[in-house]
């Protein structure tokens, strides 16, 4: 980097905001030179004698900049530049050397230092360097911004919504895998965008004009599934009147995406494996060897591992797709991105319907932030559809939300918390048993058939064990007044067996 001149011209970054500078310098002398410099040019300043105070003042207020001194006793100014710069990478730090010693300039600079100034220095060195510094920082941010910007509008990743830290690796495996011939795995449960992510690595592959085809094997039987895949010669079977070409061949320089890849049984799995590995395969009934050059990518939701173990998929075949894997997070560890994929789902049914610029209310968000979303982002997907057909207003509220995703407070077992003395086990037993009850009793509106079925239990079961509990039903009371005005009466404890029997 080259040396700032004190001859810069001083008036430039007219118009921007001065920063904030943090000051660690052991010598009071120069703490109080440099704060009364930098504050009569508008800087904020805030001093620190020492490496560890001025680390502590950077964890609690974000600085722009950071003028540290070499010498300093304790911590000294190299290592405090490694410090700062863990906490903030960005970080403009300028160092300031009372001996010209090159070297130690030099070991700044290579650590991620600024610039460095020597002592004694002219007012208007340290306020070049600093302005240049902090003009930089700003470029530097303008930039990612940007960047990030672009990337967002651009089509790289198409339709695949998501800021969540956990899909920007997915995006930047993309980014670095795609362009390679390698074999890809995709990894996730299903409806978290397992296609999506197939077709944006063929799309960010020098291979996109050429096709991308799914093969979805479903629950074909091996010899139709092999003559899909790798065609047959005329007369290789009854029926068999002309020839075809298989998949494989359609797929040549292009992609090749079997979807749900533990489907595949396992002799063809063998077949599959000798293609990977040699790029070649004969036509069912051919003689002829076919070579193709084709990049394969293979999805699952289930662990292939697991299969392997279990004798269903080869093992083999599973470490040559295993190269690079692909790990889609369920939806429900990244519920950042829930506000984003209902933003993108909203235009995209708001266009299909002729109802754009629909919005969701803040308390069906909120519906859709506690869910779980087991069917992931199809689910959430199905879910804004549907509420975009059945809405009338310009809103979406939260009855237009499915009630399984209204009521799906989940449950959660109880923290046991075991005392030394220790504990009966067969009291706990019961007492959770007691209040399972009572609030599914709760849940059920009092319905003791409802709470059965809640339950996954028989009704007769319950009653046995709503009488052995002695449970008595706590429910609203509903009476409806002769003129038909209506009045609650709340929390009554009633022994009429009436209110919970089996409507
Ligand atoms: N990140 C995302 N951004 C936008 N849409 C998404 C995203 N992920 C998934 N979708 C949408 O959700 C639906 C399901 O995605 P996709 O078919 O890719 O999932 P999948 O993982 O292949 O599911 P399955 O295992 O059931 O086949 C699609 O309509 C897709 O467009
Ligand atoms: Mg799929």
């Amino acid at each position: 980097m080259p040396r700032s001149s004190a001859s810069s011209d001083l008036a430039s970054g007219n118009g921007s905001r001065p920063g904030s500078i943090l000051v660690i310098d052991d010598e009071e002398i120069m703490r109080e030179i440099l704060e009364a410099l930098l504050t009569r040019e508008g800087y904020e300043v805030r001093l620190a004698a020492n490496a560890a105070e001025g680390l502590d003042l950077i964890r609690s207020v974000p600085f722009d900049a950071a003028i540290v001194d070499m010498m300093m006793p304790g911590m000294d100014g190299i290592s405090a530049l490694e410090e700062l710069k863990k906490i903030d990478d960005e970080l403009p730090v300028l160092m300031i050397t009372a001996f010209a010693s090159v070297e130690n300039a030099i070991t700044a600079m290579k650590r991620g230092a600024y610039d460095y100034i020597t002592k004694p220095f002219k007012n208007d060195e340290v306020l070049v360097v600093l302005r240049n510094a902090l003009a930089q920082r700003r470029l530097v941010a303008e930039n990612r911004a940007l960047r990030q910007n672009l990337q967002a509008r651009s089509n790289r990743f198409g339709a695949i919504i998501g800021r969540s830290s956990p899909m920007r690796q997915v995006f930047d495996l993309i980014i670095q895998a795609a362009p390679s011939r390698t074999t890809i795995l995709i990894n996730g449960e299903s409806g978290t965008g397992k296609e999506l992510i197939a077709r944006s690595l063929h799309q960010n592959s020098a291979r996109s004009d050429r096709a991308f085809i799914t093969v979805n094997s479903g629950n074909l039987p091996p010899d139709l599934l092999e003559s899909n895949l790798f065609g047959h010669v005329k007369g290789a079977f009854t029926g068999a009147v002309y020839p075809k070409k298989g998949l494989f061949e359609l797929a040549d320089k292009g992609t090749i995406f079997f979807d749900e890849i533990g489907n595949i049984p396992l002799e063809t799995q063998a077949k599959l494996l000798r293609v990977i590995q040699e790029r070649e395969f004969m036509r069912l009934g051919g003689v002829e060897t076919i070579k193709v050059d084709v990049r394969i990518v293979a999805a699952t939701n289930v662990d292939l591992r697991r299969m392997v173990e279990e004798g269903k998929f080869r093992e083999d075949l599973y470490y040559r797709l295993h190269v690079i894997t692909v790990q889609l997070p369920p939806l429900r560890e990244r519920k950042d991105d829930i506000p984003l994929l209902v933003q993108h789902f909203l235009e995209k049914y708001g266009e299909e319907n002729q109802k754009t610029h629909l919005e969701l209310t803040a308390d069906a968000l909120d519906l859709l932030q506690e869910y779980d979303w087991p069917g992931n982002v199809r689910e959430l997907e199905n879910v804004i559809e549907r509420a975009v057909v059945l809405s009338t207003g310009a809103k979406i509220d939260a009855d237009l939300i499915p009630d399984h995703v209204r009521s799906s407070k989940r449950f959660q077992m109880p923290q046991f918390i075991v005392p030394p003395e220790g504990i009966s086990f067969k009291e706990v037993i019961t007492d959770f048993e007691k209040r399972l009850i009572e609030s599914t009793l709760e849940a059920a509106g009092g319905v003791q058939k409802r709470a059965a079925e809640l339950l996954h239990i028989k009704p007769t079961t319950l009653n046995e064990m709503i009488k052995r509990h002695d449970i008595r039903p706590r429910r609203k009371r509903v009476s409806i007044g002769r003129s038909g005005d209506v009045s609650e009466l709340d929390d009554v404890a009633d022994d009429d067996q009436s209110l919970i029997t089996n409507h």
